[in-house]
């Protein structure tokens, strides 16, 4: 299923659907709407609502569902994820975080000894 370009969503429209009435995921770069879907889902409906209006790509591997899940998945397709907008669920990379916990430890540490450094 070739998307269309027009049809791309980004992040921060997928992040609108995030209720019961109106509930998108993203797995795996793709936006499915799951809200007809939340009352039958085996895994439950709160774990999906978790998820609504975010990437849940990670939890959906985890979660181990099998082909019988992966064939349902183009039921509920809306359209490809845009690649080139910014997921705000993402973490900023790992040495990005080192430092700037870092930083925040040697300003604490300035702060606390006025004089001596
Ligand atoms: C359109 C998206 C989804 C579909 C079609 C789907 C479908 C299914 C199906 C058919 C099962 C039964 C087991 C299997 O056949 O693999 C299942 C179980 C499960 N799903 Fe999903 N699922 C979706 C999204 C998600 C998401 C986003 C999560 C987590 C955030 C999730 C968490 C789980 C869990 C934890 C189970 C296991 C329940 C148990 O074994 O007690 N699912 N899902």
């Amino acid at each position: 299923m070739g998307a269309d370009k027009k049809d791309l969503k980004t992040h921060h429209e997928v992040s609108l659907h995030n209720s019961p009435n109106d509930c998108w995921v993203i797995i795996n770069a793709k936006v499915y709407d799951v809200t007809n879907f939340l009352n039958d889902h085996p895994g439950g409906d709160e774990i999906l609502l978790a998820a609504a209006g975010k990437d849940a790509s990670e939890e959906f591997e985890e979660a181990g569902h099998g082909s019988a899940a992966r064939l349902m998945l183009d039921e509920f397709y809306v359209a490809e994820i845009n690649p080139s907008t910014k997921n705000p669920f993402l973490q900023p990379p790992f040495h990005q975080q080192i430092f700037f916990k870092s930083s925040i430890k040697l300003i604490i540490i300035k702060a606390s000894h006025p004089g001596k450094m």
